[in-house]
């Protein structure tokens, strides 16, 4: 038996035990007051109402059934002594008890069904309770196996994409070994192993920066000065599309808390992407603005826009349109950009191009470097 019932199980007998001793202390007290005590007698008698009520409202209806029994039986010889000498009390007698009697019945049937109720209402709170923790046990399963199929699909994108390149890298160099080939074909080879192999390395450097990036190191930063080294970093593939940055500012000095390293290499895939998707002789606006609760950095281009379709993927990881891009340029950004806790965003503009838009909270630690 636990604790607790041990506990209940005594409770219940002494309250069995109060019960039968307040009725049993009734019966005593009428044998003692002298009859003539009238008003006494009456009082004890009404007296008999308490114990039949305690009954039915502890113990239910079974309780006070055997309350009810009880009182009937330790009260029949005192009201037979009674009936000898006034008879109609005694009928009064019999009648009040069988009253206080259905009372205590009542209040035992009442109780009965509150506890009935109550121990429902446990019942469906356990489920409940049940059924939240195996719904909280599956959504962490949930979880678990979509991180590990994101894991998967990692793995597997990549090893599509190492696998273009070496399968070029390896026909390259099988024209190389038999060395037969004409001239121009082993030259052409060369330029096969150069290229590819620049764009494994670039695969590989890119994807390590996404599986493991670094935590930001924060610093208080100019965000003009940073903008105008990405601008120059950007500036020889602007050149050879013919493609001009302007950089719209209010001349005023923007101190931000970031980390400069990082931020460079966002924006500057910003930049990098709005050159490659914007025809010859256009423009790219790269735009600063100060907010009251951080920065915002917006590259606007009025290049071929992105489809629909290509807009629910463009931050996953490989996803490229570019012959030669690896598709984490995005997906690294837009991870940078969340470690800052802010927001990479895109948007349609008005000459059909694409506004990239870098919100950029305030942060509370920076230390501040020149
Ligand atoms: N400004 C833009 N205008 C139109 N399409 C864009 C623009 N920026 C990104 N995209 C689309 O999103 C795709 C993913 O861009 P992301 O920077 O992740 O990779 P990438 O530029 O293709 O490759 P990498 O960054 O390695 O050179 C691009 O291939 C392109 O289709
Ligand atoms: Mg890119």
């Amino acid at each position: 038996m636990g604790k607790r019932n041990f506990v209940r199980e005594h409770g219940r007998q002494i309250g069995v035990g109060l019960i039968a001793l307040f009725q049993v202390c009734l019966v005593a007290l009428t044998v003692i007051v002298p009859s003539s005590y009238v008003t006494a007698h009456n009082i004890l008698h009404h007296l008999n109402f308490l114990p039949l009520m305690f009954a039915g409202m502890i113990f239910g209806t079974r309780g006070a059934a055997c309350a009810a029994l009880f009182a009937a039986v330790i009260n029949a010889p005192v009201i037979a002594r009674h009936w000898a000498e006034w008879p109609m009390d005694a009928k009064d007698q019999i009648v009040e008890l069988s009253i206080f009697s259905a009372a205590g019945l009542i209040a035992g049937f009442l109780s009965d069904r509150e506890r009935a109720q109550r121990s429902k209402l446990e019942k469906t709170r356990q489920e409940l309770e049940r059924v939240y923790l195996e719904l909280r046990s599956s959504i962490e399963q949930m979880r678990k196996a979509e991180r590990l199929s994101a894991a998967g699909q990692l793995a597997a994108s990549l090893a599509h994409e190492i696998r273009n390149p070496l399968a070029s890298i390896s026909g390259a160099a099988g024209i190389l070994q038999r060395g037969s080939a004409p001239p121009e074909y082993l030259h052409e080879s060369l330029d096969i192993l150069q290229k590819e192999s620049q764009r494994l390395n670039k695969l590989l450097t890119n994807f390590l920066n996404f599986a493991k990036p670094r935590v930001p190191r924060l610093q208080s930063t100019d965000l003009n000065k940073l903008l105008l080294s990405v601008l120059s970093l950007a500036a020889h593939a602007a050149h050879e599309r013919q493609v001009h940055f302007e950089q719209v500012s209010d001349g005023e000095a923007m101190e931000i808390a970031c980390d400069p390293e990082q931020l460079k290499q966002v924006l500057l895939n910003l930049l990098l992407n709005a050159v490659d998707a914007s025809p010859e002789n256009s423009r790219i606006l790269i735009r600063a603005v100060a907010l009251r609760q951080g920065a915002k950095i917006e590259v606007e281009d009025a290049g071929v826009g992105i489809s629909d379709e290509d807009a629910a993927r463009i931050f996953d990881p490989f996803f490229t349109t570019k012959p030669k891009g690896t598709g984490l340029g995005l997906a690294i950004s837009s991870m940078i950009v969340a470690q800052h806790g802010g927001r990479l965003s895109f948007d349609r503009n008005t000459s059909g191009g694409t506004t990239f838009c870098v919100e950029l909270p305030v942060q509370k630690e920076a230390s501040h470097v020149e």
